[in-house]
């Protein structure tokens, strides 16, 4: 079988080799590509180091971006609260700007669920995304997409057709890219002088405030703090000139944003940043210290899910999850468990419900089996949505059925 990763042994921000090691899940599936046969089978190492010189946490190795990414199942516009979110940024930036109309460009646009709140604001929009079937799915929306990875022939092609922007945006995609300098280069590229980038990633001082180390897959080749980006864009001119945290996205996100250097058309926040950077410091991020523990409190939540489960199974009790998000999907591989522990996986995503969550035996399967089979307990995976999940499954609650959420510590809701 063709071997599908390279190993990366240089920081993507300070090009450093001084990368410790603090985190290894052996070999791992890659957890949101749902194919079955051999190349289901696969398993790549999985290990997350940390950098002593910017403080950066990136994996110790890159998997092919098209393999992971041409063909994604993970549809943005499945979560309400997603949804809401970009809802909310569409607003912030329209306040934030104060110009009228917009032209904005949306990198890793995915199904157009953030560009279509854009367009109810009346911005111009372009999107662009690698995954061919999440480009038609966009366009049959009405939003203008290019499909391919981003970086300098995407960057032309967006200035040939579209012209340069006003605003860019990355949410959820930054963590994903090995190139950072390639990236951030072409964003610069695209952006008009006064415009701004706006960069959104699950922040990395929740991952290890809140154990939530099923965030950690290939897929997020980095896990980003404020001093590695606020460095990266200095060596591209350009400045972070606010942040803002958004606790209730994936985990705990923060938002930077970016203009170049001489812009002085946007409202800058300078102390709010230094003060960031320095509860950042203050809480022992830059130094190695707070990482090392990661290990042992997830081997203790595997140790205390494994518990629950036994007990649940003595009292011949069925278990269920819902969320096969790829975290979901960690988890489950992480614990070893399989159809006997958890009988199905319910994931309101049409295309991967006939699946099994990858690397195991356990299907994923549509809202109809939930209230078929009733089982007793309910493993909230996609726990970053625990309570829109809740909402949603209100009668299999009147039922009698009860929750479990495993992140930050095993617990029965
Ligand atoms: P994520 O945690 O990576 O964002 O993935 C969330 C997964 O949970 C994704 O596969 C969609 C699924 N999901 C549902 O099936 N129903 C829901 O109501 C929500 C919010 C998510």
């Amino acid at each position: 079988m063709k071997k599908h990763y390279q190993d990366k042994n240089e920081c993507r921000i300070c090009g450093s080799h001084r990368l410790m090691k603090y985190f290894d899940f052996g070999p791992m599936p890659l957890v949101n590509r749902y194919v079955s046969g051999e190349e289901g089978a696969e398993r790549i190492p999985l290990a997350v180091m940390f950098c002593e010189d910017c403080a950066n946490s990136q994996l110790s190795v890159v998997v092919d971006p098209y393999f992971m990414f041409s063909n994604y199942l993970y549809h943005s516009s499945v979560s309400k609260t997603f949804k809401e979110h970009c809802a909310a940024m569409a607003l912030d930036l329209q306040e934030r700007l104060n110009r009228g109309s917009l032209r904005c460009l949306d990198i890793a646009s995915n199904d157009g669920c953030l560009l279509k709140e854009f367009q109810k604001k009346g911005f111009e929009t372009v999107g662009v995304d690698p995954a061919q079937n999440l480009c038609e799915i966009a366009r049959q929306g009405g939003i203008r997409t290019i499909c391919s990875l981003w970086g300098d022939a995407a960057a032309e092609e967006v200035i040939k057709e579209f012209g340069k922007v006003d605003v860019v945006t990355a949410t959820n995609v930054f963590a994903h890219v090995d190139d950072t300098h390639a990236f951030v280069a072409a964003v610069s590229r695209v952006l008009t002088d006064e415009g701004v980038f706006v960069v959104e990633f699950p922040y990395m001082g929740n991952l290890i405030k809140y154990h939530e180390f099923d965030t950690i897959y290939h897929e997020h080749v980095s896990y980003f703090l404020a001093r590695p980006l606020v460095q990266l864009f200095k060596m591209h001119k350009m400045d972070v000139c606010d942040l803002k945290e958004f606790p209730d996205i994936h985990g705990g996100s923060l938002r930077l944003y970016v203009v170049k250097e001489q812009n002085r058309t946007i409202a800058r926040r300078p102390k709010r940043v230094e003060t960031f950077l320095k509860d950042e410091a203050d809480a022992g991020l830059h130094t190695i210290g707070p990482y090392q523990g990661l290990d042992t409190r997830a081997n203790k939540l595997r140790t205390d899910f494994a518990g629950l489960l036994d007990d649940l199974r003595g009292k011949n009790k069925k278990v269920a999850g819902y969320g096969a998000s790829a975290k979901g999907n960690v988890f489950v591989n992480f614990c070893g468990i399989d159809r006997r522990d958890l009988l199905f996986i319910v994931d309101d995503t049409v295309a991967k419900q006939g699946f099994c969550s990858p690397g195991t035996d356990i299907p994923i399967v549509s809202q109809k089996r939930l209230y078929e089979e009733l089982p007793d307990y309910l493993v909230i995976l996609a726990w970053n949505f625990s309570e829109e999940i809740m909402n949603k499954t209100r009668e299999f609650r009147e039922r009698g059925g009860k929750y479990i959420i495993a992140i930050p510590e095993v617990r029965i809701v």
